[in-house]
Parts: structure tokens; C-alpha cells; sequence
């Protein structure tokens, strides 16, 4: 039974690997020859490799002023300035997953996934930011009713701290991030979190793409609270971008360090759980194999992950940064640096998209900034004018799936080989108003975004031994993606938006459900001995 069933499966993937060569004499349409599987599934990972899909607070929950929560700098962002939302919406009601948890969470579970990535609204639970001016309990109800959920299915929770949801108390009252008062705020809140939650919570992460925070919103004025120079963005009002990104870095940094240290301290014995960071970057390809490029493609990744990847680590700046930035970097004390200083458990990874880099020497010195410090070029486009993969629908986004790969080697090379989760990956398309929703709901492009993905994530664990333990999916459902709104879909679920926000399961949340759930592909007895066929796929020849 086992060996027919294995057989016929076999004969398929050569059937498959046929039709693919076939495919293959045709012009166009490459990417045949990926070298994927045809029945690439979760049993070619290690058994307890976690399988995850992630959300964050602002973007699903909706609720703005319910049940006692603050405003954050989203709220007063998207309504004060709706000009500078692509579709001028907001992140008032969202996708209502506060009150619609608990069919979400059965959703997720019915896909398959092992874990669930939330994040925490901090003026939700704390309204003013500050806890010694009050918590809100009903805020602090609903996270608990949110996790139980989680935890009634046996998926295990993965919360994020923040997720660029500042108190906008605190933004009024000294500026949020750009004043050291956010540090011991931040650690208050962290410490609330791990005191209400910690019993059922075990994998925290302090700060979700402080890269975006620092970059989008106090560099180009993209993000709430919307800084800038002037001369980068005439919608600011307010800012220096030659500046304000450091000072956020260098208290970003600090406040992570604090809540670590109160996690390890007071609750990581008795509460068993691990704590960490989640990191955005690009992965930059040298434009050409001449060392100049080559260099330029390390700066760059200096200048976007090893800002945050070398104090947590080794307790200072990168070296390339310090040179470039001189004073406008602000410096670590000896007690910093050592409380940085391995200062995660894990690493969170969010990987996207890729990019050439080449120098560039001449920076205008009148129209100084935190990304152009790096003295790199950066550019979708090789020598020849051809792109590094194809467009997904944010302007920033090319498809490049071997970046994944590099910068998992990359980080174990340059890390001392952390442990590893990839805490987000994933690809939009546009929202399409006359698309059917049957149509809307075919996504081959997304299907084939996370197949190469992960298959690349595989690659580095099984050839190079990378540290990596699991893959969260981009997202659950489509949702708020910040200033280009709900024109950006990112979704295994899809949103029926003009119809009381009707949840939809794509083609790509049907192709995770059978890749997950191996029972509904085969039967019974497969579904019991999954164990060995995934012990088995460890020793797949890639
Ligand atoms: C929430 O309150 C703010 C003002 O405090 C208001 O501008 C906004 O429209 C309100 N949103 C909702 C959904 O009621
Ligand atoms: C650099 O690339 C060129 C053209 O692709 C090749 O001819 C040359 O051998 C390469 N040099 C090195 C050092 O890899
Ligand atoms: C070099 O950087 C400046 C910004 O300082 C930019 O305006 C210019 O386009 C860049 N040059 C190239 C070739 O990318
Ligand atoms: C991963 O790293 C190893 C060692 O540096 C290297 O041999 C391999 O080519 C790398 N693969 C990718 C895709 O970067
Ligand atoms: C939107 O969907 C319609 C209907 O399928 C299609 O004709 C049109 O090309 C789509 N627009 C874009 C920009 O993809
Ligand atoms: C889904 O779209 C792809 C092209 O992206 C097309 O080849 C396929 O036939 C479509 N499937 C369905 C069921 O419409
Ligand atoms: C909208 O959906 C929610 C959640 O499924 C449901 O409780 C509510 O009754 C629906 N409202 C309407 C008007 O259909
Ligand atoms: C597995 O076995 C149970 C009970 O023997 C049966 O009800 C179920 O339909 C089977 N599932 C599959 C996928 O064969
Ligand atoms: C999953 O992959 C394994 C190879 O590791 C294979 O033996 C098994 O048949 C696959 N299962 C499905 C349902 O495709």
C-alpha cells in the first residue's frame, strides 16, 4: 500500500518532470527549470522545523477606538495626512481581526501552519505608552483571548513587541523615538508584556524591522510619524534625515537591549521561553565581480542589517558605518555595548528582494542622508539594463528567490551562526477592482514566490548547514500595508472589501494546506509514518 501509493506519487513527479521539459522547448516562460520537486513539501525540512504565517497589530486589527485603547502614530499619521497614503485610507476598522480572531486563527490552523506571528498594540494595552500611568485591561483581555486561541489549536505564538505602533502619548511628550525616554518606557511595556503573557508566550521578538522605522519613517517620510529633510520629501514637515535615522537606530538598539535584559533577568528561567529581533534587508549582488562593486555590495548590507546586526552582536557599529557616518553616529557606552552584545536568542529574518550595488563617490554635500551615507548605488537594473527579477506590485519589490539564500549564508558567515527564523517572506500584488473574486483569487505568481522561497531556504540549511528552524509566511490575509494601504495585496486569505471584509482562501492558501497537511495528499498511512519520509527528506540531493 505504502510503495503503491509511493510509486504512483513517483510516476507523477517523472510525469511532471516530462511536462516540464516540454514546457522547457517552448520560448518564454523559464523557471521550469528551477529544479524544484514536484512534490516539494514540508517533509523535506527537518521534523520540527516550524511552519508560520504573520500578522502585525495595525495592519489587521481595526478596533481604533475601542475598549480603551490610545492612538498610535497611525492613527494620527493616516488621518492627519491622508494625501500621504496611497488611497488615503486608514487602519481604523482594517480586516476586524478584533473581532474576528477566532475564525482567523481556525483558518491559519486549518492550512496547517505550526505558529502564528502576532504583534502587540502598545496603546492598546498601555494607552498614555507609560505604565506607571495605567494599563488597560481590557486590552490586556483581548491579548490574552487572541492567545488562547492560538494556543486551543496547538499553534505556538510568536509575539512581536512593537511593530511601529508607537504611543502617540509619547510622541507628543518628548518626540517617541528620537529622545532616550523611550528606552525605559519601552522596557515597562516589554516587561507588562512578558508578565501578562509570558506563561503561554515562548518566542518574543522586541522590534519588528527597525531598518523600516529608522528608513521609511525618519528618512524618506514614508511612515508615520512622516520626518524628513525637506529637500527629501517636501510632505515633511519636520525632520533631518542626515540625522534623525541614527538617533532612533541608537534608541531602538538600547530599548531592545532593556527589555532583553529585564526578559533574562526576571522571567526566561521560570517562564522557558527565547527572545529576539526581526531584521529587514535587502540582500545586495555586486553589479560586477571587480572588487569596487563587491565592496560596495557588503556597505550596503553594513548600512542595512549589519547597522543592527553588529551591536547585537559584537556590541558596536560596523566599522564601514562609523567611517562614513563619523559624529552623526552616535556612540555606545561600555555598559551598552555589553548589555548589546548577544543580546538575542534568535534571529528574525524578513527577506523580500534583492539588489545590485556599485560605488558612487560623489555625494552632494549640501543634501546629506541616511541612505546615500553608504556611498552605493543601488539598482534593480544589471549592465545590460536587464532587472534582477521580476516586479511584484510594491515599487521597491523584485523577485529574486537565491537572495534568501545568501543572506542566510551570509548571516551564519558573519554571525557566529545564530539560530534563525524567517519571520516574514512573501510577495503583493495589486488590489484589482475589476478583477472577479474568482479571478482575484488565482495566484500562481505568489504559489511560485513561496515555492523558490522556501526551496532556497531549504538550500542553505541542507548545503551550508545554516542554523535556520523555521519560515513565516507573508501574511496570513490581506491587510493595511501602511502608506499604499489596502492597494497592496499580501494575503493567503483574500479580503472582500466591498463586502463586509468576507474572507476568501486563495490558491496559494490551498497550495500551503497541502503542502503542510500531507494527509490530505496521501493517506492514512503515509500521514502516520511522515516521520521517516521526513527524516528522508533530509538526505534529498539538492
Ligand atoms: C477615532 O478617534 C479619532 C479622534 O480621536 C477620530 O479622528 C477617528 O475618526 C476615530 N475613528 C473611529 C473609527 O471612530
Ligand atoms: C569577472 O567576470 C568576467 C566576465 O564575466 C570574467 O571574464 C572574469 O574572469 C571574471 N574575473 C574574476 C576575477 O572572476
Ligand atoms: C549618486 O548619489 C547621488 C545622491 O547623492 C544621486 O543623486 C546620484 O544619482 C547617484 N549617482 C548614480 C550614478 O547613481
Ligand atoms: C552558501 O554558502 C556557501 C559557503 O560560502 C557557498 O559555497 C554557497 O555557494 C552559498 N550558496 C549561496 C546560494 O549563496
Ligand atoms: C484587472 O482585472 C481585469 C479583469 O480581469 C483585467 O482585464 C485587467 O487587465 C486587470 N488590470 C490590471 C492592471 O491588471
Ligand atoms: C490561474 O492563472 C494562471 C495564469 O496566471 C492560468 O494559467 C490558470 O489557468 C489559472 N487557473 C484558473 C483555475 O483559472
Ligand atoms: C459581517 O461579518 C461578521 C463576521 O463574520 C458577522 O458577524 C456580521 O453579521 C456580518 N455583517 C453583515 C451585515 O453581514
Ligand atoms: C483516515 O482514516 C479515517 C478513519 O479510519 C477515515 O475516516 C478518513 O477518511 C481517512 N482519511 C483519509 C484522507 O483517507
Ligand atoms: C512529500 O515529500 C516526500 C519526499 O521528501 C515524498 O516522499 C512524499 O511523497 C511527498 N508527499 C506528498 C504528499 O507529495
Amino acid at each position: 500500500m505504502i510503495m503503491a501509493a509511493k510509486l504512483s506519487l513517483q510516476l507523477f513527479g517523472m510525469l511532471f518532470f516530462l511536462i516540464s521539459l516540454l514546457a522547457l522547448t517552448k520560448p518564454a516562460m523559464a523557471d521550469e527549470d528551477d529544479g524544484i520537486p514536484a512534490d516539494f513539501n514540508r517533509s523535506y525540512f527537518p521534523e520540527d522545523f516550524i511552519f508560520g504565517t504573520a500578522t502585525s497589530a495595525y495592519q489587521i486589527e481595526g478596533a481604533a477606538n475601542k475598549s480603551g485603547r490610545g492612538a498610535s502614530v497611525w492613527d494620527t499619521f493616516a488621518h492627519q495626512y491622508p494625501d500621504r497614503i496611497l488611497d488615503g485610507s486608514n487602519g481604523d476598522v482594517a480586516v476586524d481581526f478584533y473581532n474576528r480572531y477566532e475564525e482567523d486563527i481556525q483558518y491559519v490552523k486549518n492550512m496547517g501552519f505550526d505558529a502564528f506571528r502576532f504583534s502587540i498594540s502598545w496603546p492598546r494595552i498601555i494607552p498614555s505608552g507609560r505604565r506607571s500611568e495605567g494599563v488597560n485591561e481590557e486590552g490586556i483581555e483581548f491579548y490574552n483571548k487572541v492567545i488562547n486561541e492560538i494556543i486551543k489549536y496547538g499553534l505556538k505564538p510568536f509575539a512581536t513587541i512593537f511593530h511601529w505602533n508607537t504611543p502617540q502619548a509619547l510622541e507628543d511628550k518628548y518626540g517617541g523615538f528620537l529622545s532616550s525616554n523611550l528606552v525605559n518606557d519601552f522596557r515597562d511595556y516589554a516587561d507588562l508584556c512578558f508578565e501578562k503573557f509570558g506563561d503561554r508566550v515562548k518566542y518574543w521578538m522586541t522590534f519588528n524591522e527597525p531598518w523600516s522605522l529608522s528608513g521609511f519613517a525618519y528618512d524618506d517620510g514614508l511612515f508615520a510619524p512622516g520626518r524628513c529633510s525637506s529637500w527629501v520629501n517636501r510632505k515633511c514637515r519636520a525632520g533631518n534625515s542626515a540625522t534623525e535615522p541614527y538617533i532612533v537606530a541608537h534608541h531602538l538598539l538600547l530599548a531592545h537591549a532593556a527589555a532583553v535584559q529585564v526578559y533574562r533577568k526576571n522571567y526566561q528561567a521560570t517562564q522557558g521561553g527565547k527572545i529576539g529581533i526581526t531584521l529587514f534587508t535587502f540582500w545586495y549582488e555586486p553589479l560586477s565581480n571587480r572588487s569596487a562593486d563587491i565592496d560596495a555590495a557588503r556597505t550596503a548590507l553594513d548600512f542595512m542589517f549589519g547597522l543592527w546586526m553588529d551591536p547585537l552582536t559584537y556590541g558596536h557599529y560596523p566599522r564601514t558605518v562609523r567611517d562614513l557616518v563619523g559624529d552623526r553616529l552616535l556612540k555606545f557606552t561600555k555598559e551598552e555595548s555589553q548589555l548589546l552584545r548577544g543580546s538575542y536568542d534568535f534571529l528574525g529574518l524578513q527577506y523580500y528582494t534583492s539588489y545590485f550595488a556599485k560605488p558612487n563617490a560623489t555625494i552632494d554635500p549640501n543634501h546629506i542622508r541616511y541612505k546615500t551615507d553608504s556611498h552605493v548605488t543601488e539598482t534593480p537594473y544589471d549592465y545590460d539594463g536587464n532587472p534582477i527579477g521580476q516586479q511584484a506590485y510594491s515599487p521597491w519589490f523584485y523577485i529574486f528567490p537565491k537572495g534568501i539564500r545568501h543572506l542566510l549564508n551570509y548571516t551564519k558567515d558573519t554571525y557566529n551562526d545564530p539560530v534563525i527564523y524567517i519571520t516574514e517572506n512573501g510577495v503583493d500584488n495589486g488590489n484589482n477592482e475589476s478583477q472577479s473574486i474568482g479571478e482575484a483569487l488565482n495566484d500562481t505568481f505568489r504559489i511560485d514566490y513561496y515555492r523558490k522561497h522556501m526551496w532556497n531556504a531549504l538550500g542553505s540549511l541542507k548545503d551550508y548547514n545554516v542554523n535556520i528552524k523555521g519560515y513565516f509566511a507573508w501574511s496570513y490575509i490581506d491587510n493595511y500595508e501602511w502608506n499604499i494601504g489596502y492597494t497592496s495585496r499580501f494575503g493567503l486569505y483574500y479580503v472582500d472589501y466591498k463586502n463586509n471584509l468576507t474572507r476568501y482562501c486563495k490558491h496559494s492558501c490551498d497550495w500551503f494546506t497541502r503542502f503542510l497537511n500531507l494527509k490530505s495528499r496521501t493517506n492514512n498511512i503515509t500521514q502516520s509514518t511522515s516521520k521517516n519520509s521526513r527524516k528522508a527528506g533530509k538526505f534529498y540531493i539538492m
